[in-house]
């Protein structure tokens, strides 16, 4: 079948705009290519997997599920339905953890990503600067396949441990990354994400906050002397984790941040450092 035919087939589906953003993916060419290549023939092999890609959409199933495809800072993650999709906002994450990490850490320190999913808090931590030691972790074995297909495709040489937080842990690191589960009883959540992506990736007790509370009651036996603890949060949940903080941790600095929406999505923990900012 020629290209122009295939996208024909597919406008019957999804809207054509995104029939040809699905196919150039596939083929791997920019939209424009595919434009200059519409009499081109392509295998039934890429026929089959564009077909299905754009019915599994049609039929609700998210974009990037069925491209098995996300990019996340620039660099290509598998994703299928074992792990979370990740998001913009994580990005900011890992951006200005990044940042502390340059400024006032030495270069070969160890970092922990607890609750992986894709790998792409971690891996993308590695990618930013391979002297990183980084391990990452998940209870679940599944998304740890996918964290470790990815680990694979992108050549980052990490540590994979599966736990349940820090059970199976038995080290200590300079820095604890986390986006844990955070959606509470009462949040309201999209049916494309509810159906879609794994619930325990998802939901947690305590009005989302009961990850948090676990990691924050522990992670002194888990940390050096000097460390930093960052956190992805619900919008709605700075002041509960604020005072989980208090609780749990002694002598520590604590800077917020907000997304680019300007909704407080950050929370970084800083013990032992002389913070200017
Ligand atoms: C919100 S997802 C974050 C995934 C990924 N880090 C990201 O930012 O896209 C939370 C992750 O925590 C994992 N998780 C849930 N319960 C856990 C537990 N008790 N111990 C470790 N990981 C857990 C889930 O399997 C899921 O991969």
């Amino acid at each position: 079948m020629k290209i122009k035919d295939l996208l024909l087939e597919g406008n019957k589906y999804v809207h054509k705009d995104q029939s040809k953003l699905i196919l150039s993916t596939i083929l791997e060419y920019n939209p424009l290519e595919l434009t200059l290549k519409l009499e081109d023939e392509i295998s039934k092999e890429i026929e089959d997997k564009f077909l299905k890609c754009i019915k599994n959409i049609k039929n609700g199933i998210p974009i990037q599920y069925a491209l098995n495809s996300v990019n996340f800072y620039g660099l290509d993650f598998y994703v299928d339905e074992r792990v979370l999709i990740p998001r913009f906002e994580t990005e900011e994450l890992v951006y200005n953890t990044d940042l502390y990490l340059k400024k006032y850490f030495d270069n070969n320190i160890k970092i922990l990503d607890l609750g992986t999913g894709s790998g792409c808090i971690g891996l993308t931590l590695k990618h930013l600067n391979n002297n990183y030691d980084i391990t990452l972790s998940d209870l679940s074995p599944y998304a740890l396949e996918v964290a470790s297909k990815n680990s694979n495709s992108l050549k980052l040489d990490v540590k994979i441990i599966e736990s349940d937080l820090f059970k199976e842990i038995n080290d200590k690191y300079d820095c604890i990354i986390s986006n844990p589960p955070y959606i509470g009883e009462n949040d309201e959540v999209d049916d494309i994400v509810s159906k879609n992506e794994p619930h325990m990736a998802l939901y947690a007790d305590n009005n989302g906050l009961d990850y948090y509370e676990r990691i924050l009651k522990d992670v002194s036996n888990y940390v050096n002397d000097k460390y930093l603890i960052a956190f992805e949060i619900g919008s709605n949940q700075k002041e509960d984790i604020i005072d989980l903080i208090n609780k749990y941790l002694k002598d520590v600095k604590v800077i917020t941040k907000q997304d680019m929406s300007k909704r407080d999505r950050m929370v970084f923990i800083f013990k032992n450092i002389d913070i200017n900012e």
